[in-house]
């Protein structure tokens, strides 16, 4: 099928591999993907990789993305990484919202959202994450959830600002379960989220807007996302974690 959104495969490395890993990593990733051009690429290292990750990747293409941020720019907030700090790194995208910030560590809403504004100040790329609990799927609420995590996530924005996000549609029941949704879900839930981003901002950025599918995705099951028309690529976790089955999915997100 022909998109003219290119899609964007992007590995969430969670907290995993240390520096010297990671480098390994992508060395070897690049010469496994290096030169695929109609599917962007993306990792999302942990922060203390970040830097050294990008210098290795140069400029093959492949993007680097951190998995998460704070909205000031410097200040007393220990702990905590601007987005001035990650661009300064050789970042380009941030993972915000998704389901383990989220759960394990208060994310709300509108902490997104401060979140998401000012990575776009910075000209990062946001890749929002949105989805349901199994709990809210079961009792038929999932597009009740998926509605207000991305009118909450997207408030302020412009449709420029719009047009140019990448936003996961992650079912929380399908991270790390090894449970995928079936392509027909995972289209219809992502159909739907775009469909709210046309509500909210015009049939313009409804049709740039790229928003990929995550939750258990492996080498198998991408081309049957892939194949769905309003899937844009995915966010991909455990699988991500190794060469040869991310390259299988860049591979597999290229139609190779
Ligand atoms: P998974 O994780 O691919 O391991 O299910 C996806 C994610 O958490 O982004």
């Amino acid at each position: 099928m022909i998109k003219t959104r290119k899609p964007v495969i992007a590995g969430n490395w969670k907290m995993y591999k240390t520096v010297t890993e990671a480098v390994a990593f992508v060395s070897e990733l690049k010469l496994a993907v290096g030169g695929i051009g109609n599917v962007e690429v993306v990792v999302c290292p942990p922060f203390t990789a970040l830097a050294k990750v990008a210098e290795a990747l140069g400029s093959t293409g492949i993007g680097v993305g951190a998995q998460d941020v704070y909205w000031e720019d410097k200040g007393a907030f220990t702990g905590e990484i601007s987005a001035v700090m990650l661009k300064e790194a050789g970042c380009r995208y941030v993972i915000i919202g998704h389901s383990e910030r989220r759960q394990f560590f208060g994310e709300t809403d509108a902490f997104v959202n401060q979140k998401v504004k000012t990575v776009l100040e910075h000209g990062l790329v946001p890749i929002v994450c949105v989805g349901e609990l199994i709990g809210e799927r079961e009792s038929g609420i999932t597009e009740k959830v998926v509605r207000l995590q991305t009118e909450a996530a997207l408030a302020g924005l412009t449709a420029d600002q719009a047009a140019g996000l990448v936003i996961a549609y992650e079912p929380v029941w399908a991270i790390g379960t090894g449970k995928t949704a079936s392509d027909a879900d995972a289209q219809q839930v992502i159909g739907f989220i775009r469909g709210v981003v046309r509500h909210l901002f015009g049939a313009g950025a409804a049709g740039k807007v790229r928003i990929q599918y995550g939750g258990s995705v492996k080498p198998q099951n991408t081309v049957g996302l892939m194949e769905q028309p309003d899937i844009d690529g995915a966010l991909v976790g455990g699988a991500s974690l190794d060469v040869e089955s991310f390259a299988g999915i860049v591979k597999a997100a290229a139609g190779i």
